[in-house]
């Protein structure tokens, strides 16, 4: 038996599809704990790719069962369009591999569309997140349960006269067509019903008779609603107690991994350090591909920051680090890593050789380049955390693995 959690240690993008991915191969059941549609979750097997947004990452493999908790926000046309995608991709989902929770809170057009007028400071995915996360504080929010007992259409209705005014009056932007979204809704609510359950006692029961569990996070540690940029974060706890409250299952995770970026990415507005605004920059973004997979945005790239790093460490507790993306460093002649800032924030950073030899694919920690190998031991040893994993590009064998986790 072996409990896993997975979680971004930066801005997100750090590459936890590939990883859970990895995982989830092995793991009897995959849970999500928090988030909705605003995650962009990539899996590369051979030459298929699948991206996914709302459904956990054990989908792929096929042999997980995959929960989306309590802690989620879930979109149900959404829920149904990513069901029709991997469907036609040769990937079944039934409720024997997915179950919803019952108390997971609804995202209805009126929050996509609240989002997307309300949140341009911030730059969110415009999937409504926000708005769903502020309607089940305020206590005005539908739960799945709500859509199987029937009790979700009248509080609907309520969310339709609030929106609208709010809409009209306040951002005087026009509302969306009621009649349209209440038909589609209702269709893509039916849809959804077979997937609702209590997803606590399907947790329970699953470490109970000892199986593998691996908790997927979404989003990062610097977007945490609590410890991130605020207000420039999402509205979910990224970091590891969001498992907890996110699930309602306590569980004595025997590795919790950080997933680090060897360098840093942003989508959205909000303060970032080590951004570089140049040519290196940009050949990081060339480099990673670094386009949002919800929204195909440019993220905005620059240096590792092991410094914003130490607190993300602190937050989660980490104990294993899977270290992406160190291919998309090869080529320059310098690498560089924030290990501190000076007095006026800006960053203070130690400088490496860099490399100039392709990594990727490779799979033998011996075949890395000596000076990609030095930047590696210097997170190693600047966070006080082994490198578990190293990833060397998109494919699911392109890896080495120094701590086994299967
Ligand atoms: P994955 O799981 C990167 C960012 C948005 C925005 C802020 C708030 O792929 O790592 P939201 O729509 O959540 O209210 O937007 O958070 N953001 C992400 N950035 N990766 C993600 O997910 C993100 N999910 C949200 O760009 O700045
Ligand atoms: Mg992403």
């Amino acid at each position: 038996m072996a409990n896993y959690i997975v979680l971004g240690a930066q801005w997100g993008d750090e590459g936890k599809g590939k990883i859970v991915d990895l995982i989830a191969g092995y793991m009897d059941m995959v849970v999500r704990f928090q988030g909705g549609a605003n995650a962009g979750h990539t899996v590369i097997i051979n030459d298929d790719e699948y991206v996914l947004h709302l459904i956990p990452g054990g989908i792929v493999s096929g042999k997980a069962v995959n929960i989306i908790g309590n802690g989620c926000v879930v979109d149900p046309l959404i829920f149904d369009k990513e069901r029709r995608y991997l469907k036609d991709k040769g990937i079944p989902v039934a409720p024997d591999k997915l179950i919803v929770s019952d108390q997971a809170h609804i995202v209805t057009p009126m929050h996509r569309h609240l989002d997307k007028i309300m949140n341009k400071k911030i730059g969110t995915t415009g999937r409504g997140i926000g708005p769903a996360y502020v309607d089940k504080v305020q206590r005005t929010g539908i739960r799945a349960g709500d859509i199987l007992n029937g009790a979700y259409e009248q509080i609907f209705n309520e969310q339709i006269r609030y929106y609208q005014r709010m809409s009209e009056c306040i951002f005087e932007e026009p509302f969306i067509d009621i009649n349209e979204i209440k038909t589609q809704f209702a269709t893509a609510a039916d849809k959804i019903k077979p997937f609702i359950a209590d997803t606590v006692n399907v947790i329970a029961e699953a470490a109970v008779r000892h199986q593998n569990i691996l908790y997927e996070g979404a989003q990062g540690t610097m977007l945490d609603v609590d410890h991130g940029s605020y207000p420039f974060v999402t509205s979910s706890s990224t970091t590891i107690g969001g498992a907890f409250t996110g699930s309602g299952v306590f569980m004595d995770f025997d590795k919790r991994i950080g997933v680090v970026k060897a360098y840093t990415t942003r989508v959205g507005e909000g303060p970032f350090p080590t951004e570089l605004h140049d040519t290196t920059g940009e050949q990081l973004r060339k480099n990673g591909h670094e386009f949002g997979a919800t929204t195909g945005r440019p993220r905005r790239c620059g240096w590792l920051d092991l410094k914003a790093l130490k607190r993300s460490f602190i937050n989660n507790g980490f104990n294993y680090i899977s270290l992406s993306k160190i291919s998309c460093l090869s080529g320059f002649d310098q690498v560089k890593a924030a290990v501190d800032y000076d007095a006026a924030g800006k960053p203070v950073y130690e400088t490496f050789d860099g490399w100039q030899q392709p990594i990727e694919g490779l799979k033998k920690e011996e075949d890395l380049p000596g000076n990609a190998r030095a930047y590696i031991d210097f997170i190693e040893s600047y966070l006080k955390v082994p490198v578990g994993m190293i990833s060397t590009g998109p494919a699911r064998d392109h890896i080495i693995i120094r701590d086994f986790l299967w």
